[in-house]
């Protein structure tokens, strides 16, 4: 197994505190029915921000959190990456609202877009600048407001997403702990699938793009879904082989939670009984990137991992992107 170079030191959480059900739908038009939601994706609930709640406030307040429990200081950062598909301006980045926010005045802060393999695509930079010596203390943030681009006149997809934010603290490896693999990969021949066609610097926010509503998620369900069960089983292939271990080593999978589906399948072929799966997709629907700091905090709260414990986190996204990684926390 290889020796560690970077860690998670702690992570945190935030989320909206209103919560929306899959009863809710009909209060807003949408034909839809909590049963059909639940047998295609497993999803009951989504937390959807209110007012004054942006993809800035909801990564703070999960920094924070991180912060705090790994014992650093603002002033202690030196790197803040913020992984997210809806920054709250296009220009500047997020992580710099971010840095403001923290107070972290020694930190360069920059954003990246990797949809939901943002986290795991963080993490992996964080490692390589901590590993160069570039950076000691790095903050990896995923937040996303998703219901700010979702069209909430489409059944197929406005039913999926859901706002939220996690946070990790990452510090050069001490007591073996850390970053055991790490695997990216992405094909932008197939980006069509899963996109915003318009809204961006190639054809910019107009009557006619707002009126057509091609600035919000459009996606060819089947396909997205086709391709993430292949791309996800990739993954974990890939993070086992290169940690050179097995399913049986891993103590918990914490797997992107787009789809109970998705996510079954993805344990079956890793060789992960389902009891070793975290899964909370059913209570916070898809929040992208944020999907697996959120669920891995939740474990760790829960005490079903600790230090020590092996990971296996496996996402896929737009783009599309796919990526995982085996950690020892
Ligand atoms: N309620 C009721 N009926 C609906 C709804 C809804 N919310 N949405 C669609 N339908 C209807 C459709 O209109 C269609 O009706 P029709 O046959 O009369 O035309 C029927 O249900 C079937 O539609 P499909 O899109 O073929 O349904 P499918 O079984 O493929 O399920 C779903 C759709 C849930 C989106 C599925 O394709 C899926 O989960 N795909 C993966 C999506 C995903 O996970 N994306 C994110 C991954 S990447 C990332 O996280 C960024």
């Amino acid at each position: 197994m290889k020796r560690p170079t970077a860690q998670i030191s702690a992570v945190g959480r935030s989320v909206p505190a209103r919560v929306m059900t899959n009863y809710d739908f009909a209060a807003i038009g949408i034909e839809t029915t909590h049963e059909w939601i639940m047998e295609r994706t497993g999803i009951s609930e989504r937390h959807i921000a209110g007012p004054g709640e942006s993809t800035c406030s909801m990564g703070a307040d999960a920094a924070r959190i991180a912060m705090k429990r790994a014992g650093v200081l603002a002033g202690e950062l030196d790197v803040i990456i913020l992984s997210t598909a809806t920054p709250d301006r296009l220009l500047p980045a997020t992580a710099v609202d971010v840095q403001a926010a923290l107070g972290a005045t020694r930190a360069a802060a920059m954003d990246i877009s990797a949809a939901c393999c943002g986290f795991l695509y963080g993490m992996t930079l964080a490692e390589g600048l901590i590993n160069s010596g570039a950076a000691e203390t790095v903050l990896v943030v995923s937040s996303e407001k998703m219901s700010a681009i979702c069209d909430w006149t489409d059944r197929a997809t406005c039913v999926l997403f859901g706002d939220g934010a996690g946070a990790a603290v990452m510090r050069r490896s001490q007591k073996g702990r850390g970053v055991l693999s790490t695997f990216m990969r992405s094909d932008g021949t197939l980006a069509d699938l899963l996109y915003r066609p318009a809204g961006g610097a190639a054809t910019p926010m107009s009557p006619d793009v707002l009126e057509a509503r091609t600035h919000l998620v459009h996606m060819a369900g089947r396909e997205v879904f086709k391709h993430a069960v292949r791309s996800m089983a990739e993954s974990a292939d890939r993070a086992l082989d290169i940690a050179r271990i097995n399913g049986n080593d891993i103590d918990l999978l914490v797997p992107h939670q787009a789809n109970l589906r998705i996510i079954e399948a993805t344990a079956k072929h890793a060789g992960i009984p389902m009891d070793k799966v975290y899964v909370n997709v059913d209570r916070y629907g898809n929040t992208s990137s944020a999907s697996i700091p959120i669920a891995l905090d939740e474990a760790i709260q829960k005490g079903l991992v600790g230090e020590g414990s092996i990971v296996l986190m496996v996402a896929f996204g737009a783009g599309f992107t796919w990526a995982s990684s085996v950690v020892r926390l």
